[in-house]
Parts: C-alpha cells; sequence; structure tokens
C-alpha cells in the first residue's frame, strides 16, 4: 500500500490543554494536532467528557449513541474548539462527578479508573471499526496507560488489518493496574492475561497491554527511551520494552510558541532580550513580596511529587539563600511536600504559592532569573523549554529529556563562542545540586556571560517543528502513505 494522501490519526488522552490539564500531556495532546497540519496529517482527538469542559462547546454534534458503554449509556459528540477537531465521550456515570481527573475528593485514584479509560479506549476501537460513517482513522494514537488499551481492543478486532497503532510513555509510573476480577468489565480477553500478554504479576496491566500490542512505541525523548531499558527507570516494564526495543523511539517534546512567547504573552510585559525581563521581575517580586537581592531569583513551577525531586531543593536551598539567591514556589500536590515549603516560606527570601494557576506561571517564568527542576527523572519536561524560551535559565537534573535539551555551563560550553544554555547536575542528590545552586550564583554575578546565555537560551529552538516532522513520518511510515 503507497497512497498519496493525508494521513488520518486519532489521538486518544485523558486531557488535552487549553480544555483540560494537569500536567504536560495535556500541553502535548494541545500542541499535537496543530503542529501536524502543515506535516500531511490530520489529527482528531478523543478525550472523556469531563463536565468542567463540557459546556465550554460551541454546538457539539451527537455522532452516536452507546446504548451500553461500561455500565451505563454514552454518546460520542462532536465539536470544535481552540482549533482543536474533538470527539469526545460523554458518558455521565464514568465521568460526571466533582473531584479530579483521576482522583476524588478524598484524593485517591476513583476506584472505576480502570473502566473509566477501558471505556475511552474501546470507544477508539469502535471508531477504528467504522463507528462513524464519514470518517475512520488510518493510525490510532494512544497516550500513557489511558489511552493503552486502544492498540490492544484494536488489535483484537477486524480493524486490525488496516489501522496502525502507536502508544506513547510520558510516564512509566503511572500504569494502569487492575485486579485480574476485572478482565470481563473490561471487556479484556482471558486468552491474553498471560505473561506475554498484559498481565503483570497477577494483575492486569493497562499500560503493558498497550507495550506489547501496539504497533510503534515512542516516548517523549530519545534520553528517557534509553533509560526505559533500565531497571532504575523501566519500573518493572524494561523487560518488556526491551522485547520491543526495535519499535522503540524517542521524539522530543516541543512547546506551543503561541501560547509561550515572550514577544506575544498577553498575561507579562513583552520583552524580545534578556533585559526585557526587568520590569517583568518587578512585577514577580511584587506578587511574591520578595525584597531586593544580589543574588538570582529562582523559580519552581511543579507538581509537588517525588518525581520533581523538590525534596533535594528542600535541602539546598540554604546554599542558594546563602549567595543572596531567592525562591518563588508555584506548585500543589504531595501534602508533606506542601507543608514542607510553607515552612521554608518563613525564609523572608523564600515565598511559596500552593495552588495551581497557569497566567501566573507565564508570569513567573517571565520574571524569573532562572528556574530549578531537579527532577529524579523527567521523561521530557516542558518548563524547563518554557525557561529556555523566556530566557530564564534552567537548572537541571541530568536525566531524561532534561538532559536533552539544556546545554549546561562546562568549562567547554563557556570557553570562546559561548554556547550553554543552562546548568545540569549528577548525581541526583542533594549536593550536587547545592554546588550547581553555587555555580548559577556565581555565573550571575558575571552579567556579560548572563546575558549571554539568556540570549542562547531564548535562540534555542523549541518549537515542534521538528518533532512534528519525526511524528509525520512515523505516521506514514506505518500506514504506508507518503506525502
Ligand atoms: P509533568 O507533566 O510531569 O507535570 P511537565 O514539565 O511536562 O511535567 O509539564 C507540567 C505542565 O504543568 C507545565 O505546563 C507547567 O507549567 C504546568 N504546571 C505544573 N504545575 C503547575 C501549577 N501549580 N500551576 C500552573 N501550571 C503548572
Ligand atoms: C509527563 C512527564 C513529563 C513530560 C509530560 C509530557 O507528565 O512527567 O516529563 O514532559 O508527560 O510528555
Amino acid at each position: 500500500m503507497d497512497r498519496c494522501a493525508v494521513t488520518r490519526v486519532l489521538s486518544v488522552t485523558s486531557e488535552c490543554a487549553p480544555l483540560v490539564k494537569t500536567g504536560g500531556l495535556a500541553d502535548v495532546a494541545g500542541a499535537l494536532p496543530g503542529a501536524l497540519i502543515g506535516q500531511g496529517v490530520r489529527m482528531r482527538t478523543l478525550l472523556p467528557g469531563y463536565p468542567d469542559f463540557l459546556w465550554k462547546l460551541r454546538d457539539p454534534r451527537v455522532r452516536a449513541e452507546l446504548p451500553e458503554c461500561f455500565g451505563g449509556p454514552a454518546r460520542l459528540l462532536e465539536a470544535r474548539h481552540a482549533g482543536l477537531d474533538l470527539l469526545i465521550l460523554d458518558a455521565p456515570h464514568l465521568f460526571d462527578r466533582e473531584g479530579g481527573l483521576y482522583l476524588g475528593l478524598d484524593g485517591r485514584d476513583w476506584p472505576d479508573n480502570p473502566e473509566r479509560f477501558a471505556a475511552l479506549c474501546w470507544v477508539a476501537s469502535k471508531i477504528a471499526n467504522g463507528l462513524l460513517s464519514d470518517w475512520q482513522p488510518d493510525i490510532v494514537h494512544g497516550h500513557d496507560w489511558q489511552g493503552a488499551l486502544a492498540p490492544y481492543f484494536i488489535a483484537r478486532s477486524p480493524a486490525a488489518k488496516q489501522v496502525r497503532t502507536v502508544l506513547t510513555i510520558h510516564n512509566i509510573a503511572f500504569q494502569g493496574l487492575a485486579p485480574a476480577a476485572r478482565l470481563s468489565a473490561l471487556r479484556l480477553a482471558p486468552a491474553d492475561f498471560t505473561s506475554e500478554g498484559f498481565e503483570y504479576y497477577g494483575k492486569i496491566s493497562m499500560l503493558k497491554a498497550g507495550l506489547i500490542f501496539a504497533d510503534r512505541i515512542t516516548t517523549v525523548s530519545p534520553t528517557y527511551a534509553d533509560e526505559l531499558l533500565t531497571p532504575e527507570f523501566g519500573m518493572g516494564l524494561e523487560g518488556v520494552l526491551q522485547q520491543r526495543r526495535s519499535d522503540l523511539i524517542g521524539i522530543l517534546n516541543g512547546i506551543d510558541l503561541d501560547v509561550w512567547s515572550p514577544e506575544k504573552d498577553a498575561h507579562i510585559i513583552p520583552y524580545h532580550n534578556p533585559v526585557g525581563k526587568r520590569p517583568n521581575k518587578a512585577v514577580l517580586r511584587a506578587e511574591f513580596r520578595l525584597p531586593e537581592t544580589v543574588g538570582p531569583l529562582c523559580i519552581v513551577v511543579s507538581r509537588l511529587t517525588a518525581q520533581k525531586g523538590l525534596d533535594l531543593l528542600l535541602k539546598a536551598l540554604p546554599v542558594l539563600l546563602d549567595h543572596g539567591g531567592q525562591l518563588a514556589l508555584l506548585g500543589t500536590g504531595d501534602p508533606e511536600l506542601e507543608a514542607a515549603f510553607a515552612k521554608a516560606a518563613e525564609h523572608p527570601n523564600v515565598s511559596v504559592r500552593i495552588g495551581y494557576d497557569e497566567w501566573l506561571a507565564h508570569r513567573m517564568i517571565a520574571g524569573a532569573d532562572a528556574i530549578l527542576v531537579p527532577s529524579r527523572f523527567e521523561p521530557c519536561g516542558l518548563t524547563q523549554l518554557y525557561g529556555l524560551r523566556y530566557g530564564t535559565l534552567p537548572l537541571v537534573a541530568l536525566t531524561g529529556g532534561l538532559a536533552d535539551t539544556v546545554i549546561p555551563a562546562t568549562p567547554a560550553t563557556l570557553a570562546g563562542n559561548v554556547v550553554a544554555t543552562g546548568l545540569q547536575f549528577h548525581p541526583i542528590q542533594a549536593p550536587a545540586l547545592s554546588n550547581a545552586l553555587a555555580r548559577l550564583c556565581a555565573l550571575y554575578r558575571q552579567r556579560e556571560l548572563w546575558h549571554r546565555m539568556g540570549r542562547n537560551a531564548m535562540a534555542h529552538p523549541v518549537g515542534w517543528d521538528h518533532s512534528a516532522a519525526a511524528y509525520a513520518a512515523l505516521y506514514k511510515s506505518l500506514s504506508g502513505i507518503t506525502q
């Protein structure tokens, strides 16, 4: 099969910016369709019908009625929003509830999370099998464990003959485990509940189902693709990934340059070079009630979880403060980390906002001198990319996408024609982070060098062009469609 046509892709995701977001997956799912248009790919996005955004859609059309969808009736809606071509699984018994996307108000996973996202994937497979009379995808692309059963259901359906599948791992820490007793509730074939199938230590692993049955597996940076093959990062699935090594590729995330642009951002005082950050810094200091100091104003914008290594920052913080530096943090998550940062904020040069605030994140990234990302593992990471774009130098751990996107200040990259764009530290432990913070403060005092690095950072390509082309090439190679 070798056809010249537009490739039709159905993206299956549990979140998608600007409609619904808890982390970077939403940014990626929201930006990729637009980035692919110039690549001869038309992507539609299948999303659960969470109540928070359904009301925002103008004139959604009912495209299919699903009388029995994992415990209740559902409808498939079609709508356009913010340039996205959406298909929405409107299943009130699964998604219309008060609480988070994945967690109830008590902070625990919804007990029926496996059914909720199995339903999404089952509908993706129905679409691959012709549910919509006027549109069928060439490729179905699932994201994380929530989209991972789509390749499985398709592989076990007639569409397996013509529809190819891709699964992207954004974070292998979340695997979608369910007790074996839920096999039939999840519409999974008992014959596939084996160690060659989706069985994982006596449980169903929805992520493993996707890793076994997808035609190709991608992850969000080349370094994380390598790391996933090791026990340290593979989190129990390294063996499965080693078997599928030749089908696994790392494609770096980009960022949406229309949303993240220091020249056009409506939430900041626009600027074109690092010097233009100054008024934004004054606004940020006022907003966080931080005094003038001699050192760099550093920020963190992050989920507060063990992954992000912020406990290491708590230990290393005295070094930053001793050098006259400051910290402004925006984040939410683990109550212990929230409490520890609230306590750290008793220091006059530390200020903390517990919560989630998209526009405050923009103002922080525009106003700060440096952004800290000390993650223990980081499949890609987006905030360091925002930092680069805004000339806010990233100080990052040497892992995953952080290793692939920041050119660290070293004697080699600072010599002659300076190419450094940030700082890196390794091993990912508090002493190395402390040293890196001390180096950051020393560099900050060398104003000319600091601005040079800022200009390098702002010039570093962080958009989607290159990676969208890589996804397009992958889809086209799978579907036999050439441009
Ligand atoms: P992850 O997906 O692991 O959380 P990423 O760096 O890929 O990490 O993406 C995180 C995204 O969520 C970024 O867009 C970041 O700006 C945003 N974000 C995280 N925490 C907050 C917060 N408290 N307020 C606003 N935005 C946040
Ligand atoms: C995950 C990862 C993060 C990545 C994001 C988008 O949440 O933790 O590193 O940038 O997905 O791919």
